[in-house]
């Protein structure tokens, strides 16, 4: 292509906000690949150094730099799940065409993905791969009121006129013209809603935050990074609800003053970003998103972000400097986004669940979203629930239930002649809960007193025919190969970790333990962000619950 057509691709970007993703990923539809040559006029025409460019581009997993293994090349999911079926033979079955492995994708509930330029295949070997729509969520097995998943499963919900006809934009219509920005926070904070993200921070306090911050213009940011292996919730939620979110971001920005706010999609959802775009462009033209929304005189834009592969952009500082076109390390706090995010101006980042839960609140009141906890419990978590058990899937849960009863009443319990082992936590960050650990609720407190976490909300489970430590390795290896490498402890701690959960490190059962004990206190104690604090989760937890298995492996 001649340097004109680049120039030509490059203006229809270049004046929007966070526009170098837009204009890297035309490139690389456009050509299979990011060349030289369109790599030199991109940082020209955005002023990033050529070195500063070339370093962000070949950071991501997805965006190519080699014509001889193009976009369109399979990249076969081996995350802790699909490896559990088989995908390291789908990899080999692929590699005459190129196929490389990605971390996990996003599909637990139906592995094996193969992601090709824009099309996600599901299968178990190479002659069977289909393109397949998102599984919806099994009807609710415990009869319980749910909030995010309550209407859908309603025909339709995905487009606009199904999503009005269950009630849709009507929290929305009643914020912007019966409520003052103030009301819309209280009744958030009266709903007990924190954040579904990971953190659990409280969602009203995060949003009075960035109301009460000096700056304009602000900016809403939603996650829908959803990088956590083992978590597919996200996913779910955009595919066939697109529009409780947008509803959920308008609410969120009326309430803080936002005028503009953008969807942070992860790539390896390429279904979902036409879901969304086909979504955003409806409320557009029904007034909900751009200026003067339902009459109300308030002014609000949304756009669509779509990221390049990187676990860590799931951080929500790492996010912003994505966004923002630069290398996506997380930024030293603090400042907090709330105060300086995206363009160093007050930012909140929320995630798909929180905003989606957030218009269902201001449509049905706190006390409502209140009520549907057990006990006094406020509201309810989406479980992604993966790996050996009879019926994966999403769920959404009171706060409160037990474990024993999601894993056995509500998913059928461990495949025919197996018991559950373990099961993950938090994806991966919360490490693991076994033994008597796995009668414990499904809140923060009661996960946080067995030392993990219920975070985004991502259960695998493992029978007791999985070797716990190949499984710790695995995901000791996930952490090293996503770990941005900022700060050392993270960097070095997860290389070294893993060498040691596969047979490096003393030989001396004692020695070892101190050793892999040492090396993730440093890194508790010394990480930037929370994937280097996370990651000695699962060491700990394998010596805590698995001793014997860890001195048998080191004997071995
Ligand atoms: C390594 C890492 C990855 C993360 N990935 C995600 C993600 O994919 N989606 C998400 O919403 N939050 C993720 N988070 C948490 C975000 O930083 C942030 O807390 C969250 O988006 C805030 O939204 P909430 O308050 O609605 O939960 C991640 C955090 C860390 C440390
Ligand atoms: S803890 Fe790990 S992922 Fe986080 S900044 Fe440090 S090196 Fe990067």
């Amino acid at each position: 292509m001649n340097s004109s057509s680049n120039r030509a691709l490059i203006d229809q970007w270049i004046e929007q906000p966070a526009p170098l993703l837009p204009i890297l990923h035309a490139f690389h539809d456009r050509d299979g690949y990011l060349s030289e040559e369109v790599l030199r006029e991109v940082a020209k025409a955005l002023r990033i150094p050529l070195a500063d460019l070339y370093g962000t581009v070949t950071f991501y997993h997805h965006f190519s730099t080699d014509p001889a293994r193009p976009q369109t090349a399979p990249r076969v999911c081996t995350g802790p799940i699909c490896r559990l079926h088989g995908s390291h033979d789908l990899l080999d079955e692929l590699a005459d065409q190129g196929a490389t492995s990605m971390v996990c994708a996003g599909r637990c509930d139906e592995p094996t993905p193969v992601l090709s330029g824009h099309n996600v295949f599901i299968g178990r070997h190479a002659d069977a791969l289909e393109i397949a729509p998102s599984l919806l969520p099994p009807v609710n097995p415990g009869g319980v009121e749910e909030c995010v998943f309550s209407a859908i499963r309603e025909p339709g919900r995905s487009a606009l006129d199904g999503y009005r006809r269950t009630g849709g934009y009507e929290g929305l219509g009643q914020a912007v013209t019966g409520m003052t920005p103030a009301d819309v926070i209280e009744t958030v904070r009266e709903s007990g809603l924190a954040g579904r993200g990971g953190a659990g921070f409280p969602t009203a306090v995060k949003w009075t935050a960035v109301a009460n911050a000096e700056g304009e213009p602000k900016t809403i940011v939603c996650n829908a990074d959803e990088g956590e292996p083992g978590c597919f919730k996200d996913r779910a939620i955009l595919d066939h609800d697109p529009h409780a979110v947008i509803e959920g971001i308008v609410i969120a920005a009326y309430a803080m003053g936002a005028s503009r706010g953008f969807i942070y999609l992860r790539y390896e959802y390429p279904h979902t970003y036409s879901v969304l775009e086909q979504a955003i462009a409806e409320a557009y033209q029904a007034g909900y998103l751009g200026d003067d929304i339902l009459g109300s005189g308030f002014q609000f834009d949304l756009y669509l972000r779509r990221g390049a592969g990187a676990y860590i952009c799931g951080e929500e500082t790492s996010l912003l400097n994505s966004l923002e076109g630069k290398h996506p390390f997380p930024r030293n706090r603090p400042p907090y986004p709330v105060t300086h995010g995206f363009e160093n101006l007050p930012t909140a980042v929320n995630n798909v669940e929180t905003l989606a839960a957030a218009s269902h609140i201001l449509r049905k009141g706190a006390a409502w979203y209140q009520g549907l906890g057990l006990d006094d419990r406020a509201g309810t978590k989406v479980i992604s629930l993966s790996g050996d058990i009879q019926r994966p899937g999403n769920y959404e849960v009171p706060f409160g239930l037990p474990l024993k009863t999601l894993l056995y009443d509500w998913a059928g319990g461990p495949l025919p002649g197996r018991s559950i082992q373990a099961v993950t936590m938090a994806g991966l960050s919360g490490g693991f809960l076994a033994g008597g650990d796995l009668d414990v609720t499904l809140d923060e407190p009661g996960i946080r007193a067995k030392g993990s976490f219920l975070g985004a909300g991502g259960i695998m489970v493992f029978d007791d025919s999985r070797d716990m430590v190949d499984v710790a390795h695995n995901a000791m290896e996930f952490f090293a190969h996503e770990s941005c490498g900022k700060c050392f402890p993270c960097r070095i701690g997860t290389q070294r970790l893993s060498e040691r959960l596969n047979g490096g490190g003393p030989g001396d059962l004692d020695d070892w333990l101190a050793e892999v004990r040492d090396i993730g206190y440093t890194m508790k104690e010394l990480s930037a962000c929370g994937l280097g604090m996370a990651a000695p989760a699962i060491t700990d937890s394998l010596i805590r619950y698995f001793p014997e298995r860890v001195a048998g492996r080191l004997k071995d």
